[in-house]
């Protein structure tokens, strides 16, 4: 059994507009999102996706729900395997309860443990409201710092006493155990208290329990450390938590945006001021974890630098971890002597918001110009400048962005464009290698695996494919009438993605034109170029073609017909292929159609263009992913065109079932079927495997 906390964890993370939009085109129509609905056919779009509900609907055939419905219909799956699903797509961890006592006996531990910790925020919690000292030395700081009663509440703020051990003694007297009060660092080891004359904050999971604490030093003792925090715990992982996530996450997700800052009180400062999207790295650096679970929620990131912190550089240093999970950092830099928390206490919160939009900075071209200022007229420094930002944008997984970086921190840095690329493309290189060799290993596991299970297991027999959450998601269960799902992180597990082509989207991989577009679309590219650098012989165009020839008649877009079918004349003929000559072409629809394909619009952020101000003056690099492209693109199309056939026999089926034709007819119909389903299982299966190899 999944646990509570991962369905909540999973049901609160799942966005509607992603999960449908990995199956249906959505178009945007006001504050929903349309699209043709996936449970019934229809030429008017009437299938609705409502992101701030979160639900989807179909008004045409009545279907709705929210994702795990939606994937539980589409996928045809159970209701834990739908949770899987989008488990995976989300990258949350899957807590499953066993049944086996000792699992059970593991979880209760924990759960006396949670609860201890709710009585200790309950305990400084009281203190800091209902006692003299808390509310003399307590309270009066945190009014002092202008913290409301609403705030102190919403945040568990509390206050530790001086005395030794008074919390120690409470909690005994309540019947809780020395053994476990030292578990979870609330009592040191001589039996006295951990916190002492403190300022507490409560530290809570991303779903709100009591994980730990931090507490600031109220006494003036100038060797004691300002700040203590619970140190690791059963229940508190120190890199995998940040401060205020549970308070933030909805507004997170709803500005798209994460606010990073450093400190205890800039969060709940902020979190007043109506900055509810903030939370604290606790002082120290990013870790992977961390970065993992803010892109749950968003993409884009912007960290508040104090203005006088000398450590900016080093921080900036650990940033290239944020950059690799494809986030879009920005920095802001607050004014000389502020952080966050003063700052906004100083200019209240219009004018802090403000400050920080129009000062934010992209985080790659803030380094370069940071770096560069340092660097001038010391060549040594200038090229240990060159490598350090070179190593931030090899980092990024998107070649168009990073193409952008280039331009725009070579014009910066005054260092050549050229210069800049050759470093880039050389450790993005060395790392698609790596990644590749990773991926060779990891599939040659998986088939050793698979066959070892094949072994094991007698084959399903009723032509389904087996659902096998153990292996989920690489081996998805492909419903008869949906093209397989594969989450477009999974073909870069663990690694920098290679270059790929911006503009494809598996979203759209159901719809029938769309594949051929595609096809067109490498055809007129890279029709002409060699398929695979050994073998100058064989082209894009005649390896696409070869395969696809016997289906050419199939295309449903008659101009993408044409254009197949020119391009097989022409691989006859020995005409090269060149995006020039169908640029010039004498029939308009194939210009129009060429620029079209040579020019994708691109998905950039708005941001980016308005922002910074940062023009498109490059095409995306050549993208060395094309043969890849061709392969992937030539299954999709046979797998859309199977699909056809599929559904065609279905319907003689039904109707030699209805016009009762006699056994042979249904027996014949079914035979094919199976057939069919046969066929397109492989070719779904290395749709997968060229996308995961
Ligand atoms: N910190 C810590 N241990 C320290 C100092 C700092 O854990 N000895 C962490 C705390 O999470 C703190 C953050 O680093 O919130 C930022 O430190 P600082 O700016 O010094 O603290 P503030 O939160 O700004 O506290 P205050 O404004 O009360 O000084
Ligand atoms: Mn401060």
């Amino acid at each position: 059994m999944i646990t509570k906390k991962t369905i909540n964890d999973i049901v609160e993370t799942s966005r509607i507009e992603d999960v449908v939009g990995d199956f249906v085109n959505l178009k945007k129509r006001g504050a929903n999102l349309l699209g043709l609905c996936p449970f019934h056919n229809e030429k008017t779009p009437s299938f609705t996706v409502s992101p701030s509900k979160n639900i989807y609907k179909c008004f045409g055939c009545g279907k709705g729900g929210d994702p795990v419905n939606f994937i539980m219909e589409h996928e045809s799956v159970s209701y834990p395997e739908s949770l899987k699903y989008l488990a995976e797509k989300y990258g949350i961890e899957i807590e499953e309860t066993q049944t086996s006592q000792a699992h059970r006996e593991e979880q209760q531990k924990l759960d006396s443990l949670y609860v201890l910790n709710q009585y200790a925020r309950d305990y400084y919690h009281d203190q800091l409201l209902n006692t003299d000292i808390g509310k003399s030395v307590g309270l009066s700081y945190l009014k002092n710092r202008g913290f409301t009663k609403e705030t102190i509440e919403k945040f568990g703020l509390g206050y530790a006493p001086k005395d030794k051990d008074a919390f120690t003694q409470a909690a005994k007297r309540k019947g809780y155990k020395g053994q476990q009060l030292k578990k979870l660092g609330l009592t040191s080891k001589y039996d006295s208290d951990f916190f002492r004359d403190r300022v507490m904050f409560t530290i809570h999971s991303v779903s709100g329990k009591v994980i730990g604490f931090g507490g600031r030093i109220m006494s003036k003792n100038v060797k004691a450390p300002k700040y203590v925090n619970t140190p690791e715990t059963e229940v508190y992982n120190k890199s995998k938590v940040l401060y205020g996530a549970y308070f933030a996450k909805r507004a997170i997700r709803k500005a798209d945006e994460c606010i990073l800052v450093e400190g205890y009180t800039d969060v709940v400062s902020l979190h007043q001021g109506g900055i509810e999207n903030v939370v604290a790295s606790s002082g120290t650096s990013l870790t992977v974890e961390q970065i993992r679970m803010v892109k749950r929620y968003t993409q884009n990131m912007k960290i508040l630098y104090d203005g006088d912190s000398a450590g900016v550089k080093a921080a900036l240093r650990g940033l290239d971890l944020v950059l690799e999970q494809d986030m879009n950092v920005k920095v802001v830099m607050l004014p000389e002597g502020e952080d966050p928390d003063s700052y906004l206490q100083n200019v209240g919160s219009e004018a802090f918001k403000e400050y920080i939009e129009s000062q934010a900075k992209d985080f790659i071209l803030f380094k370069s110009e940071l770096l560069f200022e340092e660097a001038t007229g010391d060549p040594v420094r200038q090229s240990a400048m060159i490598k350090d930002i070179v190593a931030s944008i090899a980092k990024i997984p998107d070649p168009l962005k990073r193409s952008l970086y280039i331009k725009e921190c070579g014009h910066l840095m005054k260092v050549e464009e050229e210069i800049l690329m050759n470093e880039v493309n050389q450790i993005v290189t060395k790392s698609v290698h790596q990644a590749e060799d990773q991926r060779k290993k990891d599939q040659r596991q998986y088939a050793r695996k698979k066959a070892a299970e094949q072994n094991k297991n007698t084959p399903p027999g009723n032509g389904n494919f087996p659902s096998d959450p153990g292996n989920f998601p690489e081996h998805a269960p492909f419903p008869e009438d949906a093209p397989p799902y594969f989450p477009e992180e999974e073909m870069y597990v663990g690694m920098a993605p290679p270059p790929q082509p911006v503009q494809r989207r598996p979203s759209a991989a159901n719809n029938a034109e769309y594949q051929e577009k595609d096809i067109v679309r490498l055809l007129i590219s890279y029709g002409g170029q060699p398929f695979d650098a050994e073998d100058k012989e064989v082209t894009v165009a005649r390896f696409i073609l070869s395969n696809i020839e016997d289906v050419l008649d199939d295309f449903d877009n008659d101009l993408y017909q044409r254009i197949a079918r020119e391009c097989l004349d022409m691989t006859i003929d020995g005409t090269p292929i060149t995006p020039e000559y169908f640029i010039q072409h004498e029939d308009k629809d194939f210009r129009r159609l060429a620029i079209d394909v040579l020019q994708p619009e691109f998905e950039m952020s708005p941001n980016w263009l308005d922002k910074h101000d940062l023009p498109l003056r490059s095409q995306p690099m050549p993208d060395a992913n094309f043969n890849n492209d061709s392969i992937s693109a030539i299954y999709w199309f046979k797998l859309r065109k199977l699909d056809k056939l599929i559904e065609r026999n279905k319907a003689s089926m039904k109707k030699a079932i209805e016009e009762k034709s006699g056994e042979d007819e249904v027996m014949k119909a079914m035979k094919i079927h199976q057939k069919l389903m046969e066929i397109r299982k492989d070719i779904a299966l290395k749709v997968n495997t060229v996308i995961v190899r």
